[in-house]
């Protein structure tokens, strides 16, 4: 499929043969920086940056005026008609007739989406909240494949925040879609989220082994790891047993160790107060003298804190300034496939196709729980209506559409009640027999009792049941 007016809000819009063609003409244009002015005169992008960003920003406007075109911006929600209360909705379709493609940075959690959605022009998320930022995979990815040619069967060590990082999650489902091996090593309480590891392990296949099932024995000499993602793309390691394979995969070594800040402007009270800053591993050169980081590539997104010591800079693995450097080649070939003024041929298609979940989409009954998601700020409740995939029956879990939360909702009943007789409206547990019974274009799904008797629903023999 071409790239022309195609939007990029979660990596997932990517196939990898698609990803492979930004890569090759990020090369042809680096190669010949000075050939590309002019590649898309006349354009203009619109840069909406509602959280702080150095890179990002400036890489993208850098790749824009590199590519001949023009840049409108704003910097500040505080400059904006947001801050009067104007949705996101309305600012996209205005900004949208303005400019030919837009970017956006924004704190709540699926804000790209909804611009994608209103916007009528191609839409780039720089990164929305704590849910994705599919730009810097793009540049992660583009330095891994400089470095070592291939993505496929590589091991690559995820270190840090890996709850509230943005990167990590664009970043992993972008490695099992190439076929890489990973390794969590996050700081105790900020682990990857529950709804990003059902989705790994669903919809990308592969398998996930905990750390904690190795012996103590084992365990010497390990650098602090909490679990293996073992991808289809090499099934002979899943044939393994759990505790052979991580001693074996560990055996070559680790091919990068990706490294992130404290994500503090996301942190839950709880959080702060444990004061995670105190316990927040440090990479320095003597966790690198480690064997099995011998020939690691050293990355991070920027910008470092306290994680990252300054005395790896010189370290020939270390990567992180190029990735940086990438970001204006890899976002110029993206900003010129997205407006259709330059074309690649894309080899191969994707190995994971995306599954079809059934939607549940009556815009009442449950809202997502998601206190930074889109569709639950007061100036979007006006035309945004809550909707989920339903990805699981037992135990009924729904994925928000927009921030892409899992929740577990605890009641459920059916809109095919008896002759419409409102007596017979009864509500049942989410864990009875009936979450799986009711046909997906019949469920009413609701998150508290209080809901369920609002819309006229009776609790059923079934309301408290736990089976
Ligand atoms: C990251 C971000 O904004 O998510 N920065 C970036 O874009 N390079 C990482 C971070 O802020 O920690």
């Amino acid at each position: 499929m071409a790239l022309a007016n195609r939007n990029l809000v979660t990596i997932d819009d990517l196939s990898s043969g698609e990803i492979e063609a930004v890569f090759s003409l990020a090369d042809k244009m680096a190669d010949s920086m000075d050939e590309q002015f002019g590649v898309c005169r006349g354009k203009i992008m619109a840069s909406l940056f509602f959280e702080p960003s150095t890179r990002t920003r400036l890489s993208f406007e850098t790749a824009m005026h590199r590519l001949g075109g023009n840049v409108i911006s704003a910097v500040d929600i505080g400059a904006t008609a947001l801050a009067k209360g104007e949705s996101i909705a309305d600012m996209a379709r205005v900004v949208g007739s303005y400019a030919d493609i837009i970017v956006i940075r924004h704190p709540w959690e699926g804000a790209a989406k909804v611009v994608a959605d209103y916007a009528g022009v191609p839409v780039i998320n720089a990164g929305d909240g704590g849910h994705q930022h599919p730009t810097q995979t793009l540049c992660d990815l583009y330095t891994i494949k400089k470095e070592r040619q291939t993505i496929k069967g590589l091991k690559i060590a995820l270190w840090g925040d890996l709850k509230y990082g943005r990167t990590i999650h664009s970043l992993i489902f972008a490695l099992a879609k190439f076929g890489a091996n990973i390794l969590f090593c996050p700081t105790p309480g900020l682990e990857v989220p529950e709804n990003i590891i059902k989705k790994l392990t669903t919809e990308y296949g592969g398998e996930l082994e905990k750390y904690e099932a190795l012996d103590q024995a084992d365990k010497r000499g390990l650098f602090p790891l909490d679990a293996i993602y073992l991808t289809p793309g090499s099934p002979h390691q899943l044939a393994m047993m759990p505790n052979v394979s991580i001693q074996a995969e560990l055996k070559t070594g680790v091919d990068a160790l990706y490294v992130t800040r404290p994500q503090k402007e996301r942190f839950a009270t709880a959080e702060e107060g444990r004061e995670l800053n105190k316990r927040y591993p440090v990479v320095d050169k003597r966790l690198l003298k480690g064997k099995v980081f011998k020939k690691t590539l050293v990355m991070h997104p920027l910008p470092r804190v306290d994680e990252l010591a300054y005395e790896l800079d010189a370290d020939p693995r270390s990567m992180y300034f190029k990735q940086a450097a990438f970001g204006v080649p890899v976002r110029m070939a993206l900003i010129a496939l997205l407006l259709g003024t330059k074309e690649v041929s894309i080899l191969k298609e994707d190995f994971f196709p995306q599954i079809d979940y059934p939607l549940y989409r009556r815009g009442f009954g449950v809202r997502c729980p998601n206190p930074r998601c889109v569709s639950i700020q007061a100036s979007e409740t006006k035309y945004i209506k809550p909707e989920f995939k339903i990805v699981n029956r037992k135990p009924l879990t729904l994925r928000c559409i927009y921030c892409e939360h899992g929740s577990e909702p605890k009641y459920v009943a059916s809109s095919d009640w008896h002759e419409g007789r409102l007596a017979n409206k009864k509500y049942h547990s989410a864990g009875s027999h009936w979450a799986r019974k009711i046909k997906p274009e019949n469920l009413i799904i609701f998150d508290s009792e209080s809901e369920a008797e609002a819309h006229g629903f009776k609790p059923s023999r079934y309301a408290r049941a736990h089976h």
